[in-house]
């Protein structure tokens, strides 16, 4: 399985047809405020894994209704829920997708491809059972089912080995020792420009507004990209970073994410002045 995996991440052949979806996901979703909704930054996390929770509840409950007698109707009104509830998730998914790196959308391609054909078999699964063909819908299920398992497997790849929509940045935390670390002489520090400093060899930035100073992480959360190379931008009052690679906005007075396609926050580290020089420790 590994192997196959490893073969899948590599194969330049689906970037033909990846690159044309990207473009074309891309061009349907193209309001910020939909994409932000649909990636999760209301919610402060991704949307779409917390979306698939209803398609693959109704679908295994249905899976396992159908093996008791007398329960046709429970089992047909399941596999709507699912069938009807994936589609809202897989959009979800798509928008997503179209804001991975590219080894990451190999990957995701073949998840969403698998998860199409489960959702056809579980419409025409739904679609024979409200013609009477209950033994039909109950093959058609379980073939749904092997297909969005095998997209479910994919789908914790890309999450959990590639890494797709993880807060990247948060396990720089584990490298920052304990206590207080000396950062900069609050006398050099200029207003509202960003500054790039080192604790224990992470990277993180500083930002000046008045006598505040805001310390987070630099790497993006998205996918590590260089937020001390980013434009400040004042948005609802509130002056925010926007990371150089995709656009991800987040506060600078507390990290919240303001637009995707990052749905997480960007980590922010507590702060103290001590005769005048700026220091910072872990959360
Ligand atoms: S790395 Fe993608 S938005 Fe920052």
């Amino acid at each position: 399985m590994r192997e196959l995996m490893t073969k899948l991440e590599q194969a330049s052949a689906l970037d033909r047809v990846g690159d044309r979806l990207q473009r074309v996901v891309q061009s349907i979703l193209r309001p910020q405020r939909v994409r932000d909704a649909l990636h999760g930054v209301w919610l402060g996390h991704p949307l779409h894994p917390a979306m698939v929770q209803v398609p693959v509840g109704s679908w295994i409950s249905a899976a396992v209704v159908d093996l008791l007698p007398g329960q046709r109707r429970a089992a047909t009104a399941l596999v709507a829920l699912g069938t009807f509830s994936a589609v809202p998730a897989a959009v979800a998914g798509l928008n997503d997708w179209a804001g991975l790196a590219r080894d990451q959308r190999r990957i995701g391609l073949v998840h969403a491809a698998s998860n199409s054909i489960g959702l056809a078999l579980y419409a025409g699964s739904l679609a024979a059972r409200l013609n009477g063909r209950h033994g039909l819908g109950r093959a058609l299920a379980y073939l749904g089912l092997s297909a969005a398992s095998t997209g479910a497997y994919l789908g914790g790849h890309l999450a959990y080995k590639q890494g797709a929509q993880t807060t990247q940045s948060v396990s720089e935390l584990h490298r920052i020792s304990d206590g207080w670390h000396s950062l900069a002489d609050m006398a050099t520090l200029p207003q509202r420009q960003l500054v790039t400093r080192e604790v224990d060899d992470v990277s993180v930035i500083l930002y000046r507004h008045g006598d505040e100073v805001t310390v987070m992480l630099e790497r993006c959360p998205h996918q590590s990209g260089p937020l001390g190379q980013g434009e400040v931008q004042e948005i609802n009052g509130h002056d925010c970073v926007v990371c150089p690679w995709h656009g991800s906005t987040f506060r600078l007075n507390g990290g919240e994410v303001v637009h995707g396609p990052s749905a997480n926050d960007q980590q922010v580290l507590p702060t103290r002045v001590v005769d005048g020089m700026l220091e910072t420790r872990l959360p």
